[in-house]
């Protein structure tokens, strides 16, 4: 597996591919998660190339930047044993210059939900996945649907600035109890990690109502707020797959969405209907 830190470094190898190119970018502290995004890649592809980067542009002032975790020589053995070809992990100077043209994220779908609670965080995220996506000029990039509206806005970005990389959609990996894998899970103490279930069960009872016939959103949305109820609840929302508000289920085209903090970890999580 070849190591690369440099942006320069990264176009010669891009150049070098032959055949299908899949990209996966992350932030590392690599879990399963992550690993069902590389194996998917490594058995559509020619090539994949991983990028491993906290981007700081995506983190608000106070929140958990220089406490993210990061377990580098880990991921440099997940990736290796994942089939990976070639690993990116730049410094922040290599990706970023002093003079950057601002890209923001849609003045609507950017800033409602995780855009509303985390202002500009989609506008840091676009910057960074739109440079990867020019570095790697992946044929095919891997996202978790664990971040939905990332995902969304993400496609949305590719569709609009006619970036010729196919988006491709990966399902949310969770522990046998259903808890959503997430880096950020390494913060919960025992007694956070069982009050964290509390997303994944109220997201199961939104949808058994919904197999059971349920279709309106505000009841859904009332039951689930009770499960959640000793969290502290940030948002639960009912959305189509364009992030449009949904007063009733639509099958086949929702997303019901929560985030909470639970101690001072702030959790998403979300079951695509
Ligand atoms: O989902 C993530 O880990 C990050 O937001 C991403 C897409 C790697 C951009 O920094």
């Amino acid at each position: 597996m070849k190591q690369i830190t440099t942006s320069q470094e990264l176009r010669s190898y891009r150049d070098t591919c032959t055949g299908s190119v899949g990209f996966v970018p992350t932030m590392g502290a690599l879990h399963e998660g992550h690993i069902s995004l590389v194996k998917k890649s490594v058995a559509e592809n020619d090539t994949t190339i991983v990028s491993i980067f906290v981007n700081p542009t995506q983190f608000l002032p106070g929140e958990d930047l220089d406490a993210y975790p990061r377990k580098i020589a880990a991921d440099i053995k997940i990736c290796e044993l994942a089939g990976v070809d070639c690993l990116f992990m730049p410094t922040t100077d290599a990706v970023y210059t002093r003079e950057e043209p601002a890209i923001c994220a849609p003045k609507i779908k950017g800033y409602i939900l995780e855009g509303y609670h985390r202002p500009g965080h989609f506008d840091g995220v676009l910057q960074v996945v739109l440079k990867l996506l020019n570095l790697t000029r992946p044929t095919r990039a891997y996202f978790g649907k664990k971040d939905a509206q990332q995902l969304y806005l993400i496609q949305n970005m590719v569709r609009t600035l006619f970036l010729t990389t196919e988006i491709v959609p990966c399902d949310i990996v969770r522990e046998k109890d259903g808890l959503a894998l997430s880096s950020r899970n390494v913060y919960l103490s025992p007694e956070e990690r069982e009050r964290a279930l509390l997303l994944s069960k109220s997201l199961k009872r939104a949808t058994k109502m919904i197999i059971e016939g349920e279709r309106d959103a505000e009841k859904i949305k009332t039951q689930m707020r009770k499960i959640l109820s000793p969290t502290a609840i940030e948002y639960i929302e009912i959305v189509d797959r364009d992030f449009n508000r949904l007063d009733e289920i639509e099958i086949d085209n929702t997303i019901i969405l929560v985030a909470a903090k639970v101690g001072t970890t702030r959790l998403i999580d979300n079951m695509w209907v």
